[in-house]
């Protein structure tokens, strides 16, 4: 696992460049979207990195994560959020970009739809993750199974809170469902790119870095990929205890190697 602490611009910045570099070598690669604040500077670099040049067209995207029974219109479903930070300000392609269908009538045979789709797509080139409060990644709350696929979750009580931002505030607005990629599906994916910023994720980015492997953390599964970037600012890595050996890791690092 590599820990790169930097002021938040720069790190999506370097979050960008390993999608830049990615859709560089391989037009054809699939991307995995998140949701939420953490990426929303990635998506403003790669949306102007798309002015200057760099193409989605022949690229493919699945989504972690959606609530359940949101309607088709509403502006927090995720589907409408993806196109609107991302989807719609590049060039994928109608139909590019999927994500777990949260209004399906059979929810358990959509997800299973929706893993057979990232397997008939090769699998997830690179995804890019959030971080809750919690130490959960996608929507595997505390307790998930670490070896967990795509389905149904109920989310706990403090990430309902946390996301009553999103819905003027109110709690009670917040969908108690979700679909959600499992943790062994984040795990397929070839490059984990993690974004984590701000005090309140400090407690969480230190487990999922520093902590045992437990499903009570769900992200500290990571732990156990071969490949995983953990991009975090100094509030975020306030509790990291390696924070000075990681941050002369990368002060070191060669300049011809990437995240
Ligand atoms: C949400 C999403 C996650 C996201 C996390 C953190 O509940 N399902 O994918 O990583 O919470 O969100 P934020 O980046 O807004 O702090």
């Amino acid at each position: 696992m590599e820990v790169v602490i930097a002021p938040a611009a720069e790190l999506a910045r370097l979050a960008a460049d390993a999608v830049e570099g990615l859709l560089r070598g391989n037009p054809e690669a699939v991307l995995g979207l998140a949701t939420g604040s953490s990426p929303l500077a990635v998506y403003d670099e790669l949306a102007t990195r798309h002015k200057e040049g760099l193409s989605f067209a022949r690229a493919r995207a699945f989504m972690l994560d959606e609530y359940v029974g949101l309607s088709a219109d509403h502006p927090e479903r995720y589907r409408n959020v993806i196109e609107k930070e991302i989807a719609s300000r590049v060039d994928f392609v109608p139909g590019a970009v999927q994500g777990p269908d949260g209004l399906a009538e059979d929810l358990p045979a959509a997800c299973a739809a929706y893993e057979q789709a990232i397997t008939d797509a090769g699998g997830v080139d690179l995804q890019i993750l959030g971080i809750g409060t919690d130490g959960h990644i996608a929507f595997n709350e505390p307790g998930s199974s670490l070896a967990s696929r795509t389905r149904i979750k109920t989310l706990t009580k403090q990430t309902r809170e946390d996301n009553a931002r999103f819905f003027g505030g109110s709690v009670d607005l917040v969908p108690r469902h979700c679909l959600t990629q499992g943790l062994a599906t984040i795990m397929a994916a070839r490059h984990l790119v993690l974004l984590a910023t701000g005090r309140a994720k400090a407690e969480a980015v230190h487990q999922l870095v520093e902590g045992p492997v437990s499903a009570m953390w769900p992200a500290t599964i990571m732990q156990l990929h071969p490949h995983a970037t953990v991009l975090v600012d100094d509030a975020a890595a306030s509790r990291l205890q390696l924070g000075d050996y990681y941050r002369q890791t990368y002060a070191d690092k060669p300049d011809w190697q990437g995240l």
